[in-house]
């Protein structure tokens, strides 16, 4: 296992469409490693492939649940149900928040490390979770979706960071 570099807002690996796996291989498997033990380094709820600079539909989840560590290996959210807004962060925009709003229920439909399709359904904070993680696979920060006000104000902190 190996920690990887979380790459930040302003890299344009986190713009790029990721690519769907055809085949999971022993390589996609040790991806799916690296990226939880980056994820639980860094306190994080969730990371994508692309934020480790791997353009792949490569997404973990860890809400700390039931459900426990998530592999999500070409998601599709197949229902989005009711509304909700919360406070949102990324691991590639440290220590900037901002409201979002979500579906509050959504279905997702992804293959597992064993190549088994599977899918969950999922509320609250899961919810939030995958649908922000899916963005990143479309080339979307959270940050996209903030209204004008929330967006200029993240934006200002992020820019005090340096
Ligand atoms: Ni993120």
């Amino acid at each position: 296992m190996a920690i990887l570099e979380i790459k930040k807002a302003g890299d344009p690996v986190l713009k790029q469409v990721a690519e769907p796996i055809e085949r999971l291989t022993k390589r996609h498997r040790q991806l799916l490693d690296d990226m939880a033990e980056t994820m639980y380094s860094a306190d994080g709820v969730g990371l994508a492939a692309p934020q480790v600079g791997k353009s792949l539909r490569i997404v973990v989840i860890d809400v700390q649940d039931e459900h426990g560590l998530l592999e999500l290996v070409n998601p599709v959210i197949t229902m989005r149900e009711g509304s909700v807004v919360d406070s949102e962060g990324c691991l590639s925009v440290p220590q900037v928040y901002g409201d979002v709003e979500r579906a509050e229920r959504v279905t997702v439909e992804y293959t597992d490390r064993r190549s088994r399709r599977r899918t969950l359904t999922a509320e609250g904070l899961l919810a939030r979770c995958i649908q922000h993680e899916c963005d990143h696979l479309e080339g979307h920060l959270y940050l996209d979706r903030l209204d004008r006000k929330n967006r200029a104000k993240a934006m200002k902190e992020l820019r005090a960071q340096g």
